[in-house]
């Protein structure tokens, strides 16, 4: 059986997240989407938990798709739950730049376990889980880069800090 992971903090998931998910379920009999448990990012919106629930939701449909949560080095936990393959998603040349030294650096931990890139669509190529976070908590709102839930969650997350409505 191939298994990938795709990790991330997905603080929260996205809808451009959720594409990179969808694509990777396409070709690998199992993905497991695993939430990142203590990041050098102290900063979460939304506890392990809630990425955890949010990134269920959104991927309810897709039946190869697990979701999990890790903590220490990543290649450790690519280890443990059997997979060989890390998936990370690219939106810009600005990604790639991290994402190589990052793969470079997990091929030297880990010299068995393969980093695949899947390009985005260009529909998402400017959506962060940072800049959405950001948006909500001045009070803005943006549409259809997140799953029905995420949207419904940061504004609950938002309202009464710096929302107005
Ligand atoms: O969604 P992100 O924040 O870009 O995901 C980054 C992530 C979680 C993949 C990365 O920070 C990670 O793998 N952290 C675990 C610690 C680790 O293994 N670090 C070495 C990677 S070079």
């Amino acid at each position: 059986m191939k298994i990938a992971v795709y990790p991330g903090s997905f603080d929260p998931i996205t809808n451009g997240h959720v594409y990179i998910a969808r694509r990777a379920a396409a070709i690998f009999d199992k993905v497991i989407v695993s939430v990142l448990l203590n990041g050098q990012k102290n900063s979460s919106a939304f506890t392990v938990e809630e990425r955890c629930e949010m990134a269920r939701e959104a991927l309810s449909g897709i039946k190869n798709i697990e979701i999990d949560s890790f903590n220490g080095l990543l290649v450790d936990y690519v280890r443990q739950v059997n997979a060989r393959v890390i998936i990370r998603g690219l939106r810009a040349m600005s990604d790639f730049e991290y994402e190589f030294q990052m793969a470079l650096m997990n091929r030297q931990l880990a010299p068995e376990i393969e980093t695949f890139f899947i390009v985005t669509d260009p529909k998402y190529s400017y959506v962060s889980s940072s800049s959405i976070r950001e948006i909500f908590s001045f009070g803005g709102t943006v549409q259809n880069v997140v799953p029905p839930d995420v949207f419904k969650k940061l504004l609950e997350r938002y309202q009464g800090k710096s929302r107005k409505s």
